[in-house]
């Protein structure tokens, strides 16, 4: 596991957001696996500007986010497609139809395990970007989640809708479920990157490279895989050291 420190927020979005154009500078067919929330921004910043600078290809880039609440639309303004197409995806000129976000408004695992299948028909992911819970969460796939998980309807825990109550009006209205990649598909790509900022994210960021492989702590399963870079602030790396 190659493990990059750096000073503060910013530069974990330049550094991240320089591995993800190095991959679409060298092949612009290349297929990325994304993430939400407030961890990748400064990664989706970094690229949307340096993207405009260089004038960089995104026409034939493919991607595929990790997870999407259940039961939200994608015009919902909480929703992960509505997020990926603010934070980036209206600003490059991918092309929507290459842009797979897992639907918010399915029923059944069934609908749900095609996810997986249909990432396998584009050829697989190149790189995939994730962030991690407090409680070692990648994807949504929680504490206690086989390792063996594709992806399927998942219950979120008390901590993640507290987590996540702050981008919401109030906690009531973060949905209790959500559509996520599991900890098998997520396994499935050939290179992964974590980021990481802050104090709250130490414990898990710990587990993840010191800590027992163990599904009490879900993000240990990257410690089988061959190619992962964690990209660290100073406060996420501290219990590291
Ligand atoms: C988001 C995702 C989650 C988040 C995690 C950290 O697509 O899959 O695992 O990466 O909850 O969220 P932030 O970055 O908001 O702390």
């Amino acid at each position: 596991m190659n493990i990059i420190i750096v000073d503060n927020n910013q530069e974990v979005g330049s550094t991240t957001g320089e591995m993800i154009l190095e991959k679409v500078r060298q092949n612009p067919n290349t297929i990325l696996g994304l993430a939400t929330g407030s961890s990748p921004i400064s990664t989706y910043e970094y690229v949307v500007n340096k993207t405009e600078q260089e004038n960089i290809d995104w026409s034939n880039v493919i991607t595929f986010n990790l997870d999407e609440y259940k039961g939200l639309a994608p015009e919902h303004d909480q929703s992960y497609r509505y997020f990926m197409n603010e934070k980036l995806f209206d600003k490059i000129n991918i092309k929507k139809e290459n842009t797979f976000v897992p639907s918010g408004l399915i029923d059944t695992d069934e609908e749900a395990n095609k996810y997986d299948d249909l990432i396998a028909s584009k050829g697989g992911i190149d790189l995939q970007l994730l962030g991690i819970g407090t409680n070692g969460h990648i994807g949504f796939n929680e504490p206690g989640t086989s390792f063996d998980s594709i992806t399927s309807i998942v219950d979120l825990t008390k901590s993640t809708i507290e987590a996540n109550a702050r981008f919401f009006a109030s906690e009531a209205d973060v949905p209790t479920q959500a559509i996520s990649m599991g900890l098998n598909s997520i396994m499935q790509a050939k290179e992964i990157v974590l980021i990481a900022i802050g104090a709250n994210k130490a414990e898990a960021i710990y587990e993840l490279a010191r800590g027992k492989f163990s599904p009490e702590w879900p993000c240990t399963i990257l410690q089988n895989h061959p190619n992962v870079t964690l990209v660290l602030d100073q406060e996420a790396a501290s219990k590291l050291q």
